[in-house]
């Protein structure tokens, strides 16, 4: 059965926080370092409503990945800016499920609504930024050691597109 996008719903979210929480524990590409429990991954999933999508990648009635868009910023004049987050499980990197999910989410946010979409990166993560480039996103900032993680400082790059 081909890959396919849908919006997650509540019996998601075993599957994307155990996806999420892979790389909280052995990456730099989440500066989060302790596992989201269920009910924060509940709690998150309820702070995302229709304009604030996630939705899930599914492959023979596994899900294999996950994105969503988040508000930028919490004050109110953000209110037309996204951040997206997209991760795969870690052993379906690499196949394209990136570009599905990146490609879907951006039809959404314009769809929507919404201006502009950004991605905070770690600046090592080449993959992640590949990804964004690939659609449009340009880097728009360079934020030297604001993270700290694994014993090292790290470096967060901002991408953006225009909607
Ligand atoms: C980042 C991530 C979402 C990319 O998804 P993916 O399915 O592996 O990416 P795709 O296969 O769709 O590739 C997208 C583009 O990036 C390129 N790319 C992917 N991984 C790359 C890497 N490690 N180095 C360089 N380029 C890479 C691909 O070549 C492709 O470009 P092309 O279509 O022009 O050939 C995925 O690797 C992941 O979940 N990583 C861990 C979590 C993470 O970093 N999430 C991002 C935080 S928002």
């Amino acid at each position: 059965m081909p890959v396919s996008t849908r919006p997650a719903t509540l019996a998601d979210l075993d599957a994307i926080n155990a996806i999420y929480n892979h790389y909280v524990e052995h990456s730099t590409c989440t500066y989060q370092t302790v596992p989201s429990t269920a009910q924060e991954r509940h709690d998150w999933f309820d702070a995302h409503g229709p304009e604030h999508p996630v939705i899930v990648a599914e492959e023979n009635g596994q899900i294999t990945g996950w994105g969503s868009l988040s508000r930028f910023h919490p004050r109110q004049a953000y209110c037309h800016s996204v951040e997206d987050s997209i991760y795969l499980h870690h052993e379906h990197q690499g196949k394209g499920l990136g570009s599905l999910l990146l490609g879907q989410l951006l039809r959404m946010a314009k769809e929507i609504g919404h201006h502009t979409v950004l991605g905070g990166i770690d600046a090592d993560q080449k993959g992640s930024i590949a990804l964004h480039a690939k659609f449009g996103f340009e880097k728009v900032s360079h934020l030297k050691e604001v993270g700290f993680k694994q014993g090292r400082w790290l470096d967060v790059i901002w991408m953006q597109k225009m909607l």
